[in-house]
């Protein structure tokens, strides 16, 4: 379904004539021959892990546009899946031709991998749960870690905590070892050191465009037999973006993105039960510009939409 919004074109839906490879919560995913995916981002919000009724403006735009940004940052440091997320290029055949310009700036063509059966999170910050694991045991996920630490401090060193992917419900966390039983030793301590190191450099970066990255998630996939970087890259979905200028030990921060809904969220009286509740015109009109400035902030371009 695609509707007029604000004189924006969003997108909730889509329903190509391509085979579905799946549908997540944000993403539709369909295969491309036997080797390629076509992974589009559609305008849907999660929060709570449910999804909302309203799409945002523009939302699939720039987390495809920051995760093309970054693939192609990092593209010296290790091999990814990205094709091209130009759909002129895409040779997707004639079938698609109407769908193209629906598709532009929202997709990306990928190598098809295999990908690993974890999550690996990254922390800088000692925030959310891991901030209540830290009160709880004096360390996060394992890691033990030094006394007397305020909320939302840097760490001296960023924290590999990698979590089951679930199919349905939460991912869990599990420790190293757990995560090596699942992947095989060599590929998981080939992952946490990727994961380190591109958060390291990923945090970096951003802190020069006024942007703090708390923590985030990245994916691997075997391809042809070798470890390459798949699905988003330090999205403000998959990453906490924290405004540099407003930041503040000892006490919770505020995020770029999903702070203005969740804001709004925790004036309802919801049980975080699907349906969601329907936004106010003015909750989705800012969120939707709260994503845009993330997107131009760290990439110092104007959006392409
Ligand atoms: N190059 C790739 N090869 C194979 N699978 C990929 C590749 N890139 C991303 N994926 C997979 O595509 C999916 C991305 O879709 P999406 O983010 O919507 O779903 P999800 O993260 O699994 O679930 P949800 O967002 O509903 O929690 C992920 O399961 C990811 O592992
Ligand atoms: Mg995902």
């Amino acid at each position: 379904m695609v509707t007029q919004e604000a004189k924006v074109q969003t997108v909730w839906e889509t329903k190509l004539p391509l085979p579905l490879a799946g549908r997540g919560k944000v993403r539709d995913i369909y295969a491309v021959g036997q080797d390629k995916l076509l992974i589009v981002t559609t305008d849907r919000l999660s929060a709570f892990d449910v999804v909302l009724p309203d799409p945002i403006p523009l939302k699939g735009k720039v987390l495809t546009q920051i995760s093309v940004f970054w693939l192609d940052y990092f593209s010296k440091m290790m091999p990814h899946h990205l094709i091209t997320a130009d759909v002129s290029k895409m040779e997707l055949g004639a079938a698609l031709t109407p769908c193209l310009e629906l598709l532009e700036g929202r997709s990306m063509l990928v190598k098809k991998s295999k990908p690993l059966p974890i999550e690996c999170v990254v922390r800088g910050y000692v925030t959310g749960s891991g901030w209540k694991d830290y009160l709880k045991t004096g360390g996060v996920c394992g890691h033990v870690l030094p006394k007397g630490l305020k909320q939302c401090q840097k760490l001296d060193r960023p924290i590999f905590t990698p979590a089951t992917k679930a199919v349905e419900g939460h991912d869990e966390n599990i420790d190293r070892e757990q995560a090596a039983g699942l992947t095989g030793p060599d590929i998981a301590k080939k992952a946490e050191n990727y994961s380190i190191e591109l958060y390291r450099k990923g945090a970096e970066y951003a802190a020069t465009r006024g942007i703090l990255i708390a923590d985030t998630k990245f994916e691997f996939g075997i391809w042809n037999g070798e470890l390459i970087l798949i699905d988003e890259v330090l999205t403000p979905d998959s990453s906490r973006f924290w405004p540099k200028n407003q930041y503040e030990i000892g006490r919770d921060q505020p995020s770029f993105d999903k702070q203005i809904v969740r804001n709004y969220l925790s004036g309802l009286t919801w049980d975080k039960a699907p349906p969601g509740p329907k936004l106010p015109p003015e909750v989705i009109e800012k969120t939707s510009l709260a994503y845009v400035e993330a997107y131009e902030k760290l990439t110092g371009k104007k959006l392409r939409a």
